[in-house]
């Protein structure tokens, strides 16, 4: 695991809710970016729910709801929290064999992540940000030179499992791309080899 912090606080998450009144076809259809957001928190079990949609198990063997080039599940997610009633603000690393946030970092990093993102005003509003990094060795490892490729891809994935999955539950989300790489990995303290790929604020839509 990359992310090991130097007090280990775990919190254990709400599990997935697995039905909805929303069709797949729906959450589809109704799956837009959304960039302003309402200064409201944002349900634990919301968040909870996006970063199941997006890396979380699936099978009892380990496979997650994105696919991965081998299984060898280079992504890893944090989830920087600004606002959420049940969660202090912080900078947290999700752990999807056990469905629980590790505390990588205390202290509200949405600013910094912000100004890392070019400064575009959703990522200053949002309650919260999926933050997708991957460690490329381990697709590396099989792949050699499409390692990078197969990471793209994997984050597409993973992102747009998010992003239906924000839409089904009503929350605003966007997939954000553009941003400084090493600003971005400083201003997440992020391990040597993990790099930053894509950002997605959550909030409440307006
Ligand atoms: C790879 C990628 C990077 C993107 N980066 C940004 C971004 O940095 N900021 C932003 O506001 N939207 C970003 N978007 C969202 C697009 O602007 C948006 O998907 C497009 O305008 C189509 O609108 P829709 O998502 O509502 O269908 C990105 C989308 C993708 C696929």
């Amino acid at each position: 695991m990359p992310f090991v912090p130097g007090r280990i606080q775990t919190t254990p998450l709400p599990q997935p809710q697995l039905e909805n009144t929303v069709s797949l076809e729906q959450a589809l259809l109704q799956r837009r970016s959304i960039r302003s957001y309402r200064p409201v928190p944002v349900p634990l079990a919301a968040l909870a729910q996006l970063l199941w949609a997006a890396q979380g198990v699936s099978s009892r063997e380990g496979f997650r709801t994105a696919p991965s080039a081998g299984a060898l599940y280079p992504l890893e997610v944090l989830l920087a929290v600004s606002r959420c009633d049940e969660l202090a603000p912080g900078l947290y690393h999700y752990r999807p064999l056990s469905h629980d946030l590790l505390l990588w970092r205390s202290q509200d990093h949405r600013p910094a992540i912000a100004a890392a993102a070019l400064d575009q005003e959703c990522v200053y509003e949002a309650a919260a940000i999926l933050v997708i990094t991957a460690v490329p060795e381990r697709t590396a490892v099989k792949y050699g030179s499409r390692a990078m490729r197969y990471v793209h891809l994997e984050a597409g994935h993973a992102a747009q499992n998010a992003c239906l999955q924000a839409a089904a539950l009503g929350l605003g989300t966007v997939t954000v791309g553009a941003f400084d790489d090493t600003a971005l990995a400083e201003a997440l303290a992020l391990p040597e080899a993990v790099e930053p790929v894509y950002l997605l604020p959550v909030g409440m839509p307006v």
